[in-house]
C-alpha cells in the first residue's frame, strides 16, 4: 500500500456537485482531497449553487468552475466531452435523488448529468437526502441499476438530516469519501495482479428444453458469478465466462460464452480446459439438476388433458467433472452452494463429494432475498479453514473472494479491496 501522495499521485478528480444541503460539505472535500495530492476540477449543478458559492469551489479547487452546458465561454474553453474524459474519475458528492435517477435512465439535461452519460471514466457517487427518498422503491431500484453498470456508492449514513428528520441519507462523511477513492486508487493501481492467470467462471441458470416452447429451470439471476468474473477481469486475469440465458450484460474485459443446457455448459467448460491450462475455475452457475427427454415438437395437451409423466435423468455435474484429477485440472476449483440450512455441515460433505478444493455456501432460505437479489451471506469452506462473510452486496462478496483466490494461487498477496466502505 502507497503512501497518500503514491496513491494520488497527481490523479485528476472530476468533483461533480448536485444540488442538496451537502453541496456545503464541498470545501471540506476538495480541501481534503487536494492535501491528499489530488487535482480537483468541479462542475457544478445550478441549485449547488444555493448551498455554496461557486467562487468558493472555484478558489479551492483553483480552477475554473463549470456550471453551463450552454455556455459558450465553458464550451470554447474545455468542451463537455473533454471535460468527462479529461479525468481518472468522477465522483458525484453530493448526489440527489434526482441526479440518480438521470442517471440511471441515461438523462442529459444539464451539464453533470451530460458529463455522466458522456464519460468513459469510473464513476463513484455519494448519495445524500432524505430518508424517505432514499428508502423509496425509486431510488432503490436506481441503486441496483447503477450499481449493475458498475457505478460505486458511497452509501450515505444514519443520522440527523437537514429537513429535521432523522434516520439514512446523510452523505457520507468527508473522511469516509476520501478514503473510498483513496481505495478505488489503490485497487487501480493493483490492476494486473493478476495478469497470467487464467481463470474460467460459469453463471447463470441453465435451461433444459421439453419441447421446442417450454423448459425446465430457476430463478437464478447470474449476479454473483458475472461479478466474479469482472472482479478477476478488473484485476487483469484472462477470463472466460460460460453463462447461462441471463439478462445480465457480460462484464467489460470478459469472454463470453452464452449456452443454454447443463450438457452445454459442460462441453463449453471442456473446451476452455482443453485449450489452455485454466489456473482457476469459480462454478457458480445454478445448474438444473435434471433434463427431460426433448420433444421436436410442442407436447400437446390434448382434448382430455391427462397428467403428463416426464422422466428427467440427472445432469453431469459441471463442478465434480473439473475437480478431477488429471492434466487439465485447474490449481483451484471453487463452488458454490445454495442451502437453507446447516450451512457449514452441507458445504463440508459438499466440498468432499464433489472435489473441489473451496466451497462458498451461501444462505438461500426464504426471506434472505439471495436468489436473484443484490446481496448475499457466504461461509468459505476450504480444507482447512472456515470464515464466515457477513451480509454484503455480491460485489463485494466478488471481490472478496477473487483477493483470497490471488494469495492462495501465489499472486500479490497484497491486493486491496475497493469495497472498504464502498458497494
Ligand atoms: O449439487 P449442488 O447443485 O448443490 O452444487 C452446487 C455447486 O455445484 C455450484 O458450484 C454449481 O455451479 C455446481 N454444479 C455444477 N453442475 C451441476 C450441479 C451443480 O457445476 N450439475
Amino acid at each position: 500500500m502507497g503512501t497518500p501522495e503514491q496513491t494520488a499521485c497527481g490523479r485528476r478528480i472530476l468533483l461533480v456537485l448536485s444540488g442538496g444541503i451537502a453541496a456545503c460539505k464541498a470545501p471540506d472535500l476538495i480541501r481534503s482531497l487536494r492535501e491528499r495530492g489530488f487535482s480537483v476540477r468541479c462542475v457544478m449543478a445550478q441549485a449547488a449553487a444555493q448551498f455554496v458559492t461557486p467562487l468558493t469551489v472555484s478558489a479551492l479547487s483553483g480552477d475554473t468552475v463549470y456550471q453551463d452546458l450552454f455556455s459558450l465561454t465553458d464550451e470554447a474553453q474545455m468542451g463537455h466531452i473533454r471535460l468527462s474524459r479529461e479525468a481518472d474519475l468522477v465522483l458525484v458528492a453530493p448526489c440527489t435523488a434526482s441526479l440518480m435517477a438521470r442517471m440511471a435512465t441515461g438523462l442529459a439535461d444539464d451539464l453533470a448529468s451530460t458529463v455522466l452519460l458522456a464519460t468513459d471514466k469510473p464513476v463513484m457517487i455519494a448519495p445524500a437526502m432524505n430518508t424517505k427518498m432514499w428508502e423509496h422503491p425509486a431510488t432503490q431500484a436506481n441503486r441496483s441499476t447503477l450499481l449493475e453498470r458498475g457505478i460505486r456508492i458511497i452509501e450515505p449514513g444514519v443520522g440527523e438530516l437537514a429537513c429535521g428528520e432523522y434516520g439514512v441519507g446523510r452523505m457520507a462523511e468527508v473522511p469516509g469519501i476520501v478514503a473510498a477513492v483513496e481505495a478505488h486508487f489503490r485497487l487501480h493501481q493493483s490492476r494486473f495482479v493478476l495478469s497470467g492467470l487464467r481463470a474460467l467462471v460459469t453463471s447463470g441458470p441453465t435451461i433444459e428444453a421439453i419441447d421446442p416452447v417450454r423448459f425446465i429451470s430457476n430463478h437464478s439471476s447470474g449476479r454473483q458469478g458475472h461479478a466474479v468474473a469482472a472482479a478477476l477481469a478488473t484485476l487483469g486475469a484472462d477470463v472466460t465466462l460460460v453463462h447461462g440465458p441471463v439478462s445480465l450484460p457480460a462484464p467489460p474485459g470478459v469472454s463470453a460464452v452464452p449456452v443454454q443446457s447443463a450438457r452445454e455448459m459442460l462441453q463449453a467448460c471442456l473446451s476452455v480446459i482443453e485449450e489452455g491450462k485454466v489456473d482457476v475455475a469459480v462454478c457458480v452457475a445454478a445448474v438444473a439438476d435434471w433434463y427431460a427427454h426433448y420433444t421436436s415438437s410442442k407436447i400437446k395437451k390434448g382434448q382430455d388433458p391427462a397428467p403428463l409423466s416426464l422422466s428427467l435423468h440427472p445432469n453431469p455435474d459441471i463442478l465434480a467433472t473439473l475437480s478431477r484429477p488429471g492434466p487439465h485440472r485447474p490449481r483451484l476449483v471453487i463452488g458454490f452452494a445454495a442451502e437453507t440450512g446447516d450451512l457449514v455441515e452441507q458445504a463440508r460433505a459438499k466440498r468432499q463429494r464433489k472435489g473441489c478444493d473451496w466451497i462458498c455456501a451461501n444462505d438461500v432460505s426464504p426471506g434472505t432475498g439471495t436468489f436473484g437479489g443484490m446481496r448475499n451471506t457466504v461461509y468459505l469452506v476450504t480444507e482447512t479453514t472456515e470464515e464466515y462473510w457477513p451480509a454484503m452486496d455480491k460485489t463485494e462478496v466478488a471481490d472478496r473472494l477473487v483477493r483470497s483466490v490471488a494469495s492462495a494461487l501465489g499472486y500479490a498477496s497484497s491486493v486491496s479491496s475497493a469495497a472498504e466502505k464502498v458497494s
